[in-house]
This record gives structure tokens, sequence and C-alpha cells, in this order.
């Protein structure tokens, strides 16, 4: 394993691809009352007490602006039959969730129907984190299913078993 530094981005891009992880959709509902949602895989818990979690957005997304105003957002982990929102989700274009069936909870942010779990935020702080802004929020509620979850290593899909 030769190492590369400094590392290019297709490097980087490569090494941190080597940790799998699930694929949450976090989603808010933006100022002007159109939805906003993209799979991540930065989400990661963080304090069980307080209840918080955090995930990242890249500052360059065209979803940055419904992040950067709100007050709420929901995480929904994807289960292993989801990988189309995933894909829906990550492309370009305008209120992507208009046509992704979803309730709405805390401060109307989209909660996925079939998801490993739901879990509803207040945002409590923002942080920098270079080209990303780092969302912590506090937990408000969740829900849970059994599930099997959608997994992402190494630049693609993966399931469990
Ligand atoms: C599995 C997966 C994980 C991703 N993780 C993140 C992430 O943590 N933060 C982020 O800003 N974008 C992440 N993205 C990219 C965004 O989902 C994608 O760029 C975004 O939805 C495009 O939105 P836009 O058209 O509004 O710019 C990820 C994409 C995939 C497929």
């Amino acid at each position: 394993m030769p190492p590369h530094s400094p590392p290019d981005s297709l490097m980087l891009r490569r090494a941190f691809g080597c940790f799998p992880t699930g694929v949450p959709v976090v989603a808010t509902r933006a100022a002007d009352g159109s939805f906003a949602g993209l799979p991540v895989n930065s989400y990661t818990s963080l304090s069980l007490d307080p209840p918080l979690v955090l995930w990242s957005i890249d500052k360059a997304c065209d979803q940055m602006p419904a992040f950067a105003d709100t007050d709420h957002y929901a995480v929904n982990i994807l289960s292993a039959e989801q990988q189309d929102i995933s894909n829906r989700l990550a492309m370009p274009g305008e209120d992507k969730l208009r046509d992704i069936p979803h309730e709405k909870g805390a401060g109307d942010a989209p909660l996925l129907p079939g998801c490993c779990a739901q879990i509803q935020c207040e945002i409590a702080e923002r942080v920098e984190g270079g080209d990303h802004l780092i969302l912590i929020g506090r937990v408000l509620a969740t829900a849970r299913s059994e599930r099997d979850p959608l997994v992402y290593h190494g630049g693609g899909y993966r399931a469990l078993k």
C-alpha cells in the first residue's frame, strides 16, 4: 500500500470510500415551502445525553440554501429496498421530493415510509468543516423498523447479505 502524500481528490475519495456506511436521506422543508433532501454518508450519531447526531453538506450543493436556513431536518435511514430513492435524490434537479411519498415530521421535515429508521431533529449547531457545513441536530423523536439497511461502500451500493 504505497502512500499518496499529499493525496489528490481522487485518492482522497478512494480512501474515504473504504469506510462502509448506511445511506440516510436527510430532508427538510425549505423557506419557500418546497422540500429538499439528499442521500449522505457523512451522517453519524454523536451523543446520547443530550441526544445529538451530525452530518455535513457540500457548500456547493444546490440544496445548501434550504439547509442553511431551516430549523429542522429528518434523517431517513434507507432500507435495502430503497436504492432507487437514493439514486433519484443524488441527481441534480428541482423539488426532487415532490414525487417521492412522504409524511411531514417536526418542522414539516419529510419522513419517508419504508425506511429502517426515521430520526427527527432540530438544528442545534452549524459548524464550519472546510468545503462542507456540519449540521448538528438535537433528536426530537425516533421510529425504527426491522428492515435491512442499504449500505454504501467503495462508490457503490451493497447489501448486508
Ligand atoms: C451514497 C451517497 C452519499 C453522499 N453523501 C453526501 C454527504 O455526506 N454530503 C453531501 O453534501 N453530499 C453527499 N452526497 C452527494 C449528494 O447526495 C448529491 O450531490 C446531491 O444530492 C446533489 O444535490 P444537488 O443537485 O442539489 O446539488 C452523497 C451521495 C451519495 C450517492
